[in-house]
């Protein structure tokens, strides 16, 4: 599995941590930046990440900034992501076995870096369950299909 992770400066600190409890558990990822607390754009790292992971280069993303909103609008413009703002176990492993969330946005003025570890092992680990999940997802795909040629970049 390979995790695309990216974040602005107010999700940088958290996103290290989260960098090194993946490498800890021999989790292979690819770091978008940023490499500072320097101030930065999120919808340009959400853009980055969401399209590596769209156009299967990375399995899955997991996004940072401050609170994880704008992370997860920005992601979720790009055709083909469902990005899930999560602040708790609950709604992590929903994430994947209900939305099949390919990434996970994080707010890192929101989460201590124990949560958030803790969090992105409860969505790597979960899965997709399928049945009348898979159909939802359907109808999510041909509303985007109205919307984006057929869920293919323009
Ligand atoms: C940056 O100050 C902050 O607005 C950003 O990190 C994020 O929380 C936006 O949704």
């Amino acid at each position: 599995m390979r995790v695309a992770l990216g974040s602005d400066h107010a999700g940088f600190q958290l996103k290290e941590e989260i960098k090194r409890f993946l490498y800890d558990n021999h989790v292979d990822c690819g770091d978008f930046g940023v490499s500072s607390m320097e101030p930065a754009d999120y919808p340009d790292i959400a853009g980055a990440v969401a399209e590596a992971v769209a156009q299967g280069k990375f399995d899955c993303g997991i996004l940072v900034c401050g609170t994880g909103i704008g992370m997860a609008i920005a992601a979720n413009k790009v055709p083909g992501i469902r990005a899930a703002l999560c602040h708790d176990l609950f709604t992590a492993r929903a994430a994947k076995e209900h939305n099949d969330a390919n990434i996970l946005a994080l707010g890192g003025r929101v989460l201590s870096s124990q949560l958030a570890c803790e969090i992105v092992e409860t969505w790597l680990n979960a899965h997709f369950a399928g049945e009348r999940h898979a159909r939802r997802l359907e109808k999510i795909r041909s509303l985007e299909a109205r919307y984006c040629c057929n869920g293919e970049e323009k």
